[in-house]
């Protein structure tokens, strides 16, 4: 058989909250028949858009089987277990989060794969950490299980380039911001799930405290960050663990003050959680002026413009829910 020349790319976790988005952006640069989603659950991928294949990422033989069947050049590995989540499922999740990356990297390097992408996370900051423009380099001791394993991976990542010269790439996402899809267990999708209960007039429980600023991004910024990394030149990617990038940081009040604009009936009780805990250990806002610098980094969604759209997108899809029965 003629191996194909083209770019074909793997995602894992391909029916979460980044993946479904990630996979739509890049059939448009790469082409839809190029792009091989795969997940552990196979209850997504509704229109059949995309070749979709079972894969549990610790599962590396199936894995090998995979980049072979479809002479993948590049891996997108998206799958993992989010911040909340693996706190009540500590071993799992860091064999899934370890495991899976570890994999990856090693499929990676056997098969000289051409680029892998592997999100980090503002997660392997800490209490330790600089609050404020949270730097770089800096100190980094993470308290979740979550961040001691997306430090260790950035680790790896690094290990594997500078070993194996695995063109390896990442990025330090903040709380993501989507209408597509909901979030999967993360210490952010309060911010998320705050858009639901005002669009369905319903009142919200927030579980963070209303004055906690965390840094966040809309999802158009989050996958344009993505491909840019992803398409700069190798000489120009200076770090090899993983990029601090900056959208934007607003606290619960904030945003709720922002959607009240448009539902000023919004009702809003705060009751803190385990997730408050976590998320007093991370940074209000992070420096990126190395992602700046590398790649030409700079964000187009600020609060204000990101709850407009968040508002407009979700209104459309609640009548189209409305129309096809679905609500
Ligand atoms: N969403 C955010 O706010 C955010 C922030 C920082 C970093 N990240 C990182 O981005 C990546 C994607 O996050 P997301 O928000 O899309 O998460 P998500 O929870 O929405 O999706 C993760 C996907 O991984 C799949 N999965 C879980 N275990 C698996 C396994 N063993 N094998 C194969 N698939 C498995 C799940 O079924 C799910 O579809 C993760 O690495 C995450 O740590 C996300």
């Amino acid at each position: 058989m003629q191996k194909n020349t083209t770019q074909k790319i793997l995602i894992t976790g391909a029916n979460g909250q980044l993946g479904s988005e990630i996979a739509d952006a890049l059939a448009i640069r790469f082409g839809t028949n190029n792009i091989i989603t795969t997940d552990i659950s196979i209850n997504s991928n509704p229109d059949k858009k995309f070749k979709f294949e079972k894969l549990d990422v610790m599962d590396f033989d199936t894995l090998v089987q995979l980049v072979k069947k479809y002479y993948i050049t590049q891996i997108y590995h998206l799958a993992a277990i989010l911040s909340a989540k693996g706190e009540s499922n500590t071993q799992i999740a860091w064999k899934i989060n370890m495991d899976g990356l570890l994999n990856v990297l090693e499929v990676a390097r056997i098969f000289n794969l051409n680029k892998v992408f592997w999100p980090s996370s503002i997660a392997i900051f800490g209490p330790t950490s600089p609050k404020e423009h949270t730097p770089q380099h800096t100190i980094t001791e993470p308290e979740t299980n979550y961040g001691i394993s997306k430090h260790a991976g950035e680790l790896w990542c690094k290990y594997y380039f500078e070993k194996y010269g695995v063109d390896v790439r990442s990025l330090r996402y903040p709380g993501i911001i989507g209408y597509k899809s909901m979030p999967g267990g993360g210490t952010t999708d309060y911010a998320v799930e705050v858009f639901h209960k005002a669009i369905n007039n319903e009142s919200f429980v927030c579980f963070l405290e209303k004055e906690t600023c965390l840094p966040m991004m809309f999802m158009p910024d989050a996958i344009k960050a993505t491909l840019q990394l992803m398409e700069e030149k190798k000489e120009n990617i200076s770090i090899r663990t993983s990029y601090n990038i900056q959208g934007m940081s607003f606290s619960p009040e904030e945003i709720i003050a922002e959607i009240k604009k448009y539902h000023p009936e919004f009702l809003v009780t705060y009751q803190p959680d385990f997730r408050q805990k976590i998320a007093e250990a991370w940074p209000s806002k992070i420096e990126d002026k190395i992602a700046k610098k590398d790649w030409n980094w700079k964000p187009d969604f600020n609060l204000k413009k990101m709850v407009k759209e968040m508002i407009i997108q979700l209104e459309v899809q609640k009548k189209d829910w409305i129309k096809e029965g679905v609500l």
